[in-house]
């Protein structure tokens, strides 16, 4: 290959090289593509909002919801239930059954209304608990119910409503009393020096911090391995401390939420009638 060859060859690899460099780079001198300094979303802890963990861990009934039991306002709100259900001493069923009486009594508590089989077989009584949990979402607390009624998101609608079943009764059921919600649960703190115990792949007990005494030396891997196993404790414990942080947190959302209902008196006391 003559001189002059070469060079073309060399020249046009070294074109294609330049413009491939080009194309890359030109592009971005167009378009910018610098991410944005406060990220557009991020992903982090989910919150609940507060209605729904009070639903998640506190006992039945809190103070809010005996607060919320107005038979005024709930026979407002059982305008909803109506086109289904009315609550007069012997009053017809309609879609839904008669509803006089119903709180505190079985779950079916009319015998001639055609229930489904679910609720035939419910075999349980209308608590304000359980009413509370139906009423909340009826599908939901029991499959394969009838009622077709998508429930009441509010728990004060709730409250008020089963408030204003519990009157039309012939002897009303007792108003709950409010539960009081449970003292924060103190993180277990693992004593100093009483970690874990740690496995190493044989399934043998390895002390995080001590030599294997019956490892060999000179065996390096095995060190390798136990430094791994180290590590992994290190993890753990770090582990250990965020779950207490978030504990503790919780603790203190919880009491804040606690103090929120107690110092807001939303609604004023119907006394039992
Ligand atoms: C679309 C019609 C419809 C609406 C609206 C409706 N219900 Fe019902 N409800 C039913 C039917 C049907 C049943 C029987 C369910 C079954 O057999 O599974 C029922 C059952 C019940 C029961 C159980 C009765 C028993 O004897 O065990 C209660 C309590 C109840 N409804 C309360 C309500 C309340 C309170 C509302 C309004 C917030 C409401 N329902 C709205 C149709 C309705």
């Amino acid at each position: 290959m003559d001189e002059l060859g070469f060079n073309k060859i060399a020249g046009a690899i070294l074109a294609t090289a330049l413009g491939v460099m080009v194309l890359r780079e030109v592009p971005h001198f167009f378009m910018h593509t610098d991410a944005p300094e406060v990220p557009v979303y991020s992903v982090g802890a989910i919150e609940l909002g507060a209605g729904e963990e009070e639903a998640l861990d506190l006992p039945f009934p809190q103070q809010s919801f005996v607060d919320a039991m107005d038979a005024d306002e709930g026979a407002n709100v059982f305008k909803k239930c109506q086109s289904c259900h009315n609550v007069e001493p012997g009053g017809p069923n309609g879609t839904g059954p008669n509803l006089y009486g119903v709180v505190g009594g079985p779950t079916a508590h009319k015998s001639d209304f055609n229930y489904s089989s679910a609720m035939n077989s419910a075999g349980y009584n209308w608590t304000y608990e359980q009413l509370n949990s139906f009423l909340t979402r009826p599908a939901a607390h029991l499959s394969g119910t009838n009622m077709s009624f998508i429930g009441l998101k509010k728990e004060e609608d709730r409250a008020a409503v089963i408030e204003y079943l519990r009157v039309n009764a012939d002897s009303p059921l007792d108003r709950p009393e409010a539960k009081a919600a449970p003292a924060p649960e103190e993180p277990t703190e693992m004593a100093e020096g009483e970690e874990a115990p740690v496995v190493n792949e044989d399934g043998d007990v390895v002390e995080a911090n001590v030599e294997n005494p019956t490892a060999d030396p000179t065996d390096t891997a095995n060190q390798d391995e136990d430094a791994a196993t180290e590590g992994e404790a290190v993890e753990t414990s770090e582990d250990a401390s965020n779950s207490e942080e978030t504990a503790s947190d919780d603790g203190a959302a919880e009491t804040a939420a606690e103090e929120g209902t107690e110092t807001n008196p939303t609604e004023d006391e119907t006394e039992p009638q």
